[in-house]
């Protein structure tokens, strides 16, 4: 049978996500967003793409919540994006009220979905959701290390002038500034990239702004663009879990997942390697940390708290 994915929010990623969908023919998209002739212009825009690129699923573009029942993943990107100049705290307000709105619309018409956010501040944002949703923690996701670590695999790769198909890397913590690339668990044909430095194959300089523009990836992009921020690699990322999910493709992905004691924490969101399979969030990956990597770990956790604790007084309902 056909699966249904529906796509919170019309804007620039989900326009990109129901067109990578589409052209994957994963399932049948529909595209729900306040701004009713977005969602249907879209929806429309790409549907008449199939005579070209011969694809066969249906569109749909809408913006009332009952036509979202009986999905199989729900990928959320409603809210504003972040401006040139705004951090991703500055979002938190605005995208807060959204997301519980978006919430209340999933638990009445598509509890047993795999929910995917993408809104940021991210691990907030997917916190509030579960929250605000009430649906299980497994089922509930967001995304964020795939795009860090395909951000730092790409610098990484034009650095080396090594294939990014060669460089294997994972990138833990919170989304953005407090995100901990992992050295140990960067491999670029077969060595380590600890062991590259020490063969000093990449000085630690180039390596540490290698590191700042990674977390700056969204920023960088933002200021080029003037309007709006990131959409083709944050909808590739989205799409890759939802595959994995949709396959029972059981992939280790980075992605924001809720953690109830792995790595020391509880009752958070971050972003930790996990396999998505038929069941949503199958296990969480517990890595060995060293102490450089376990102390960055822990000011990005912290990062995380203290951005929550800023969203629990916007929202007492939140604790
Ligand atoms: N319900 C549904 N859709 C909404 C709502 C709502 N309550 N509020 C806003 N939207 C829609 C807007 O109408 C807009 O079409 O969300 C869409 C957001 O699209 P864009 O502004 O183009 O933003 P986009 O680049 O897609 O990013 C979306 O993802 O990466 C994050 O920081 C980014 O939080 C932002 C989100």
């Amino acid at each position: 049978m056909t699966k249904k994915i529906s796509l919170i929010g019309a804007g620039q990623i989900g326009g990109t996500l129901a067109h990578l969908i589409a052209l994957k023919e994963l399932a049948d998209v529909v595209l729900f967003d306040v701004a009713e002739g977005v969602a249907k212009g879209k929806a429309l825009d790409i549907a008449q793409s199939s005579g070209v690129s011969g694809f066969n699923i249906d569109l749909k573009g809408t913006n009332n919540y009952e036509d979202i029942k009986n999905s199989d993943v729900i990928i959320i990107t409603a809210g504003i994006p972040r401006k040139p100049g705004m951090t991703r705290d500055d979002l938190l307000g605005t995208n807060l009220k959204i997301i519980k709105q978006v919430a209340e619309g999933i638990k009445k018409n598509s509890p047993n979905a795999f929910v995917i956010c993408i809104t940021n501040p991210l691990d907030v944002i997917v916190m509030a959701l579960q929250k605000y949703s009430g649906l299980p923690t497994n089922k509930v996701v967001g995304m964020a290390g795939i795009l860090d670590t395909s951000r730092f695999k790409y610098f990484l790769s034009k650095e080396m002038k090594v294939p990014i198909k060669h460089i294997k890397s994972l990138v833990l913590g919170g989304h953005g500034d407090s995100m901990v690339p992992m050295q140990n668990h960067t491999i670029i044909n077969n060595n380590t990239l600890s062991d590259l430095i020490k063969e000093k194959k990449i000085s630690k300089d180039k390596l540490k702004f290698i590191i700042e523009r990674t977390k700056n990836g969204g920023g960088e992009i933002g200021k080029l663009l003037e309007k709006g921020s990131a959409f083709y690699a944050p909808a590739a990322s989205g799409v890759q879990m939802a595959e994995s999910y949709l396959k029972d493709k059981k992939e280790e992905l980075p992605c924001a997942a809720y953690l109830n004691g792995e790595y020391g924490v509880k009752n958070l969101y971050a972003g930790v390697p996990v396999i998505i399979g038929k069941s949503g969030v199958e296990k969480i990956i517990e890595l060995d940390l060293n102490s450089e990597e376990q102390k960055n770990f822990e000011v990005s956790i912290k990062a995380v708290r203290d951005l929550l604790a800023s969203a629990k007084k916007i929202d007492p309902k939140l604790e």
